[in-house]
């Protein structure tokens, strides 16, 4: 029964983390190619959001490694499910430092009259390190579901 309703809540957190995360690269393109009040307001908006991500991907983590827990620990666990791990907490630290910094530094970038120069930059910086995560994520959603043997 526990195991149960931490499979659920397990897999409705990375929907959400996924569903939540996958348009971010478009919507800062959109906001920077926007006029400085609209850049402002999308971009403030995708950092509140941020924050909210940044806790589904701490479910995510926080119910894998308590099924674990409930399945009777790590030793003898299917080797799928520590790199699985490990891949999650790179993501996860990758959403925390630089994706993190880089979404608020594009805030203050849409601070003034104009969009300040160089924020194309970090748009192109946000994108490839959100790619990276979502690479990550994809990979370990198959191990999490590839049953070998
Ligand atoms: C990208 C992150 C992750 C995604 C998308 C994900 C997705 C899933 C899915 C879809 C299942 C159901 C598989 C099935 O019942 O056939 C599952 C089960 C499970 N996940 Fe994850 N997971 C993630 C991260 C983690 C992490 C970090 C851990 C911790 C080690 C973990 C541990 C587990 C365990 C123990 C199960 C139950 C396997 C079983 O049925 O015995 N997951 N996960």
């Amino acid at each position: 029964m526990l195991f149960q309703f931490l499979l659920i809540f397990h897999v409705m957190s990375a929907m959400l983390w996924f569903g939540g995360t996958m348009s971010v690269p478009r919507r800062v393109r959109l906001a920077l190619d926007s006029e400085v009040g609209a850049a402002r307001a999308q971009l403030e908006g995708l950092a509140r959001e941020g924050r909210m991500m940044a806790g589904a991907g701490f479910l995510v983590l926080f119910t894998g490694v308590s099924l674990v827990m409930v399945r009777g620990g790590f030793a003898g666990l299917d080797v799928r499910f520590h790199i699985g791990l490990t891949l999650t907490l790179i993501w996860i630290i990758l959403g925390a430092t630089v994706v993190r910094s880089t979404l608020e530094k594009l805030v203050q970038a849409a601070q003034g009259d104009a969009i300040a120069p160089g924020a194309s930059d970090l748009g192109k910086r946000l994108s490839m390190f959100t790619g990276i995560q979502h690479a990550l994520f994809t990979i370990t959603t198959v191990l999490m579901l590839w049953r070998m043997g």
